[in-house]
């Protein structure tokens, strides 16, 4: 069914596409698509902190917004699907409110069932000096209220810590106590942020990196199944369930951001877009003898004359 370079890129939704790239709103292409067809619906909003693709909202405007597409999404989400929503702070004068917070209820009023509240853990982002820096963001995952959703652990188990253990008393004494295939991932997901070195980074300001889908992807829905992105940005979702023979689906209003999906999603399908390998372990500088990763101040005095420049920077920025 999935033939190299035979997929086409639609502007509407029918139910014979692969691919589908909708310039304009969300609720627009929700519009077009039938009652219960999608499998899994992954999508990070705008999350109303005035970056350069949103009009900064007061709370209860940007959470009516937020209704109204949940709404749509609840509808045309299939009997076995999932709803992966990923969110972090508003922030207002300085205080935080998590987002996933004041969205569950959302979830939970139209029927849906938390299954999960993953943590998506990164290291890059901005350093905070009134309070702790943001290493982590929410993704809260829904089902309808059904046992029968659809859950493939095997395709995104990780590798045990403890491979060659063995039990060591009972009537398995002796043999291999793990599951060869791996362990499940847990709900805490350290996974690369996109910043200036990733291998995926685009000009999009917040995009996601492809692995945090493809976990979704692999997990939650089968070969052939619907992946919607409401909230598309430079296509990743799409790009992750093509990488594993879904079909994809989703809404960018910003063309410049439209027409970067439309180029990754076309790379995605001849198979020479660069994206980072799933589990591929984190880059950690010192196991390279990267010299930018040694502090340079080896003596007392040295040390010294750098926090005494930070201090004089901290203090022209008053
Ligand atoms: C947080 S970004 C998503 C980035 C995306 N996950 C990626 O990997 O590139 C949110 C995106 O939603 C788009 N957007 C905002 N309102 C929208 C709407 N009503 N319909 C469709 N897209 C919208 C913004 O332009 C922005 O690119």
């Amino acid at each position: 069914m999935f033939t190299r370079n035979t997929i086409n890129i639609s502007n509407s939704f029918d139910q014979k596409e692969h691919v589908v790239v909708y310039h304009g709103s969300c609720l627009e292409l929700l519009k077009q698509i039938p009652d219960r067809k999608i499998q899994l619906i992954a999508t990070s909003p705008p999350y109303n902190i005035g970056k350069e693709y949103e009009r900064k909202l007061k709370l209860q405007e940007y959470i009516n917004q937020q209704v109204a597409v949940i709404e749509e999404c609840v509808r045309v989400l299939s009997d076995q699907g999932s709803i992966c929503w990923q969110v972090g702070n508003y922030v207002e004068d300085g205080k935080i409110i998590p987002l996933d917070t004041i969205l569950y209820p959302i979830f939970n009023d139209l029927g849906l069932v938390m299954r999960n509240r993953i943590i998506w853990h990164f290291e890059h982002g901005l350093h905070c000096s009134k309070r702790f820096s943001g290493r982590y963001e929410a993704i809260i995952w829904f089902t309808r209220n059904t046992k029968d959703y659809i859950f493939n652990l095997d395709p995104i188990r990780i590798p045990q810590k403890y491979p060659a253990k063995k039990y060591f008393k009972g009537p398995k004494a002796g043999e291999y106590s793990c599951n060869p295939l791996g362990k499940n991932p847990g709900d805490v997901w350290d996974i690369p942020n996109v910043k200036s070195n990733h291998v995926e980074k685009t000009d999009h300001p917040c995009q996601f990196p492809v692995e945090l889908i493809e976990r979704m992807v692999l997990s939650m829905s089968n070969e052939g199944d619907w992946v919607f992105d409401p909230f598309l940005g430079t296509g990743t979702t799409i790009v992750a369930a093509i990488k594993n023979k879904r079909r994809g689906i989703g809404s960018e209003v910003v063309e410049k951001y439209v027409a970067l999906a439309n180029e990754r999603i076309k790379k995605a399908i001849k198979g020479t877009l660069k994206t980072r390998p799933m589990n591929k372990p984190k880059y950690d500088p010192k196991d390279y003898n990267n010299k930018q990763a040694i502090p340079p101040w080896e003596t007392n005095s040295d040390k010294l004359r750098q926090v005494e420049l930070f201090a004089q920077t901290r203090s022209s920025l008053k």
